[in-house]
């Protein structure tokens, strides 16, 4: 691509002497105008003349040079060319020699968030899976990533969690050693369902007088308050539950996630910023805290960032032109907030040795005033000159048909999502009388399934709310996850395991259209991974994905068969584009987190 810019910008360094000019070059809007063209629009006021001149210009002077060029014209503005099959493998020869030089500098991204003792949804596909494909990419780009999914393992939600184990199960018992026996029966056979049932419990709508209810439903919120406050001053048995409920929980979401490719570096979870010094419950290996939530309000309030209010609390007020609504950092009984914690988390993040230049927040658009109040305030605390803080938010996810039944009411459950994808994967495979010996292997219906899922996500803008339609997401026809695998073991299979034999560039004379646009559509990639990287937006990839599977499902029709091919330069290079199809298809899919299919 280099290549041929530069011979275009030397042409035109010439007629135009003391001009920089570099064409950003696309496909032409129609094929019939040409292989590549360019506007030269930006140089109409330099040079004081008309856009359509100027193109008139650069095109005869371009005419003249016929090594490179076998066809050149203007259409308004723009100068559409076709390009001499040199040109052509000089730009194949960049697809088949990219590298990724590394880059001294590390990326925190922070995105998992799921939150401790509740199963995974259909919402946990989205944080997760941007956060994942923007993890690969920067990686793939020679970024240090660290991958922190900045765990939801603190709140509430574990004083009810506890209370009820404590007062709906154990309790429950008669007799003492009936209910030691029990505890240790439901701790040693603890799963995320029982996490399920114990918050469940803690909920249940209690039938009769309202009025009644209300009572015992804010006698159990008390309970629950006091065995949280428990928990926080060491309590070892509350300790002891927290562990092992959060273990569990963290287990469970690894292993979930896992089936959707997603697995990040550390845990660290909310709790490790309230500097209780809880036992790390999965042994990870990240650098201890060295300060407190406690610390960091009083570091804030002699910065002046933020102020003791009268009733002894802690907040910020923003300056009027930052239109962001003031915030408290510390209640009046001394604790801290989520904001506090996040606050912690940067500080902690700047301060361990890790030193990022970046630190990516995949979190969901709810939390946008949330994040925009914690960069403010460390921004403004710390100067953090040197790294950019990013909230890349997304939108959600939703079923076109409204809620799936599930076992519990109207959350949509991950596994529940997948049983049901794979299930129907595997009937429009019968459909394909893809069944008996000729049936797909598990691990490929798996990957077709989770593919459709994550690629009609990763596919639209991530800042846009994303229906999700079963028909469109396994459709084999179009737009969807299915299709492009479907393009990627095609392009291997006609190459099968010949070996493809060095082809002589110099020899190449002549190249078909589809030859072309598939060269081009390969020389693509690292602009749209750039951009990728740059937006945060896997969209642009996961489209780009498309783009080339389309381009290679029409080279491949309109292509004679390539094994007969006589020409022993062409046969080879064609085998060369299709390699290229399916490493670049497997590569790109595998930084989305999706991965291919060894049959279809
Ligand atoms: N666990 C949080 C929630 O469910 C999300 C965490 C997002 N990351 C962060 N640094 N705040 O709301």
């Amino acid at each position: 691509m280099q290549n041929l810019q530069s011979i275009i910008s030397s042409h035109i360094s010439t007629l135009y002497s003391d001009i920089l000019f570099s064409a950003t070059l696309s496909a032409p809007p129609k094929p019939e105008h040409g292989e590549y063209c360019f506007g030269v629009f930006t140089l109409a006021k330099p040079l004081s003349k008309s856009p359509n001149q100027i193109a008139e210009e650069i095109a005869s002077k371009l005419r003249e040079d016929t090594t490179h060029f076998t066809q050149v014209n203007v259409i308004g503005g723009y100068v559409n060319l076709s390009c001499a099959a040199n040109v052509w493998m000089d730009i194949l020869s960049q697809v088949e020699n990219q590298q990724q030089e590394k880059k001294n500098q590390t990326i925190v991204v922070d995105y998992i968030g799921a939150n401790a003792g509740k199963p995974l949804h259909i919402g946990h596909i989205c944080t997760p899976s941007i956060g994942q494909a923007i993890c690969n990419i920067y990686r793939h780009l020679g970024y240090y990533v660290i991958w922190d999914s900045h765990f939801g393992d603190w709140g509430g939600i574990f004083g009810k969690l506890i209370w009820s184990f404590k007062n709906d199960w154990i309790a429950a018992f008669s007799t003492e050693s009936d209910k030691i026996s029990y505890r240790k029966a439901f701790l040693n056979n603890l799963s995320i369902d029982s996490l399920l049932e114990l918050y469940q419990s803690f909920h249940i709508p209690i039938l009769g007088n309202e009025d009644d209810a209300k009572i015992k439903q804010e006698d159990r919120e008390n309970g629950a308050r006091i065995e949280f406050k428990k928990l926080v001053s060491w309590d070892f048995e509350n300790v002891e539950l927290w562990k092992k409920f959060t273990a569990i929980s963290i287990t469970e979401i690894e292993k979930k996630l896992g089936v959707l490719e997603i697995k990040a570096t550390y845990n660290i979870g909310e709790s490790f910023y309230e500097w209780l010094n809880l036992p790390r419950p999965n042994n990870e290996d990240y650098p201890n805290l060295e300060f407190n939530m406690k610390d960091i309000v009083r570091e804030l309030i002699e910065k002046w960032v933020a102020t003791q209010n009268e009733d002894g609390s802690v907040g910020v007020v923003f300056p009027e032109e930052s239109k962001i609504p003031s915030c408290i950092l510390q209640k009046k009984d001394g604790t801290g907030l989520y904001l506090t914690s996040d606050l912690a988390a940067i500080k902690y993040r700047m301060t361990n040795g890790w030193n990022p230049s970046k630190i990516i927040y995949c979190v969901d658009v709810r939390q946008q005033l949330h994040l925009r109040q914690a960069i403010w305030i460390a921004k403004k605390a710390w100067g953090l000159e040197n790294v950019e803080l990013f909230h890349a938010f997304n939108g959600f996810i939703k079923l076109k048909e409204g809620t799936m039944s599930t076992r519990h009411g109207t959350v949509i459950f991950l596994e529940d999502l997948i049983t049901e994808g794979e299930e129907r994967t595997s009937q429009l495979l019968a459909e394909k009388w893809r069944t008996g010996d000729n049936a797909l292997s598990p691990e490929d219906i798996e990957a077709i399934t989770i593919g459709a899922i994550k690629y009609s996500y990763l596919s639209q803008d991530r800042e846009k709310d994303v229906t999700f339609d079963w028909d469109k997401a396994l459709s084999f026809e179009w737009n969807s996850g299915p299709y492009i695998q479907y393009a990627c073991v095609r392009a291997a299979k006609i190459v099968g395991t010949i070996e493809i034999k060095k082809y002589d560039y110099s020899q190449i004379e002549w190249l078909s259209p589809y030859d072309t646009a598939l060269i081009r559509t390969l020389a693509e990639m690292e602009a749209k991974i750039q951009i990728t990287a740059d937006t945060y937006k896997p969209h642009t990839l996961a489209l780009y994905c498309y783009d080339l599977a389309v381009c290679f499902n029409s080279f491949y029709v309109h292509t004679p068969k390539i094994l007969e091919e006589s020409d022993a330069d062409l046969k080879n290079l064609r085998l060369t584009l299709c390699r290229l199809t399916a490493d670049k298809l497997t590569l790109w899919f595998d930084l989305l987190a999706i991965q291919m299919p060894s049959e279809m």
